[in-house]
């Protein structure tokens, strides 16, 4: 059994990975979004722009999390970028970086729901807004699929 202060610091480490996603995917979005070139490209400009809104609201709760709820530093730093050129490789290659960040983020889902105990002052708002981010994850899954005609 993790003690409280043990599991919180497990728990800033990877809201902190989970943080540089999050960087990784906002400027990844607004770089391909500035790619996309001819006059079909302007709906799926609009909707990575929307995406890489998106993710910087997930910034701003990760790291309000790592600081006020858990009591340590946010991370400055950012995941690997992936380039791509064409529309379609654009949307894959985010459409797998957005899974990867689902299959991740309900890891750290899934050491919150096992710490309840543990995070007395602090359950009930990380499962909250950890769930929060992966429905709108699962949204961006489901937005990529449908401009990939999948
Ligand atoms: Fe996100
Ligand atoms: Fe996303």
């Amino acid at each position: 059994m993790s003690s409280s202060a043990g599991i919180k610091k497990e728990l800033a480490k990877m809201l902190n990975q989970a943080l540089e996603l999050e960087h990784q995917a906002r400027i990844q979005y607004l770089a391909h979004a500035e790619l996309l070139k001819g006059i079909n490209a302007e709906p799926v400009i609009e909707r990575l722009k929307e995406i890489a809104s998106d993710e910087q609201k997930h910034e701003g709760i990760f790291r309000n999390l790592v600081a006020s709820y858990l009591d340590e530093e946010p991370s400055m730093g950012i995941a690997p970028t992936h380039k791509a050129k064409d529309t379609k490789k654009i949307l894959e290659v985010n459409l797998a970086g957005e899974k990867e960040a689902i299959d991740f983020y309900k890891k750290i889902y899934q050491k919150v729901i096992e710490n309840r105990t543990a995070l007395q002052y602090e359950f009930e708002t990380l499962e909250h807004e950890i769930r929060h981010v992966i429905i709108d994850e699962q949204e961006h899954v489901t937005e990529l699929n449908v401009l990939l005609g999948i």
